[in-house]
């Protein structure tokens, strides 16, 4: 399979608690490869905009609130399979079903407060990497 790019964010509430070099720790372990990285802070409209897909849902204005509450670390990581591959590593997204051994379960809290956000299907990944970063800001192998 080739390989493939997915966006990750660390959250508000793990880079609060110094849990970036854990989180990073875990994804290296795992065979990632870290394309870009960069701290942000977002804004109220900025979160909402990454977020858009969820403005309907009941968790939205908590999710917006949350997320531009203090700073993001966000990254490209590539591998093979890398949307599902980051999607299991990270576990449920409820961090209190999350399985042992998934970042979730390590340093998240409950459903919001869940740690870190990775992307979900090609284009939502698309999507998220064009949001945050230029082509300028991806490493060329
Ligand atoms: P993510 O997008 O952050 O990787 O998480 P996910 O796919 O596992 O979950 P998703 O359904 O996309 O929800 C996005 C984020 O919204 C918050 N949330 N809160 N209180 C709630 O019921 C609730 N549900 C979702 C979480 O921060 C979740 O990661
Ligand atoms: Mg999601």
């Amino acid at each position: 399979m080739a390989k493939e790019r997915t966006l990750m964010m660390i959250k508000p509430d793990a880079v609060k608690r110094g849990h970036i070099g854990g989180v990073v720790d875990m994804v290296e372990k795992n065979g990632f490869d870290i394309m870009a990285m960069k701290m942000i802070r977002f804004t109220k409209r900025t979160a909402g905009e990454f977020y858009a897909v969820h403005k309907a849902r009941p968790f939205y204005d908590e999710l917006v609130e949350f997320m531009s509450s203090g700073k993001t670390t966000v990254l490209v990581l590539e591998k093979e399979n890398a949307i599902l591959s980051l999607r299991r590593l990270l576990g449920d997204t409820d961090s209190q079903k999350a399985a042992p051994g998934t970042i979730r379960h390590k340093y998240g809290t409950d459903k919001g407060q869940n740690a870190a956000h990775g992307s979900d299907a090609p284009d939502t990944a698309a999507f998220e990497i064009g949001y945050h970063f230029s082509g300028e800001e991806l490493v060329r192998l």
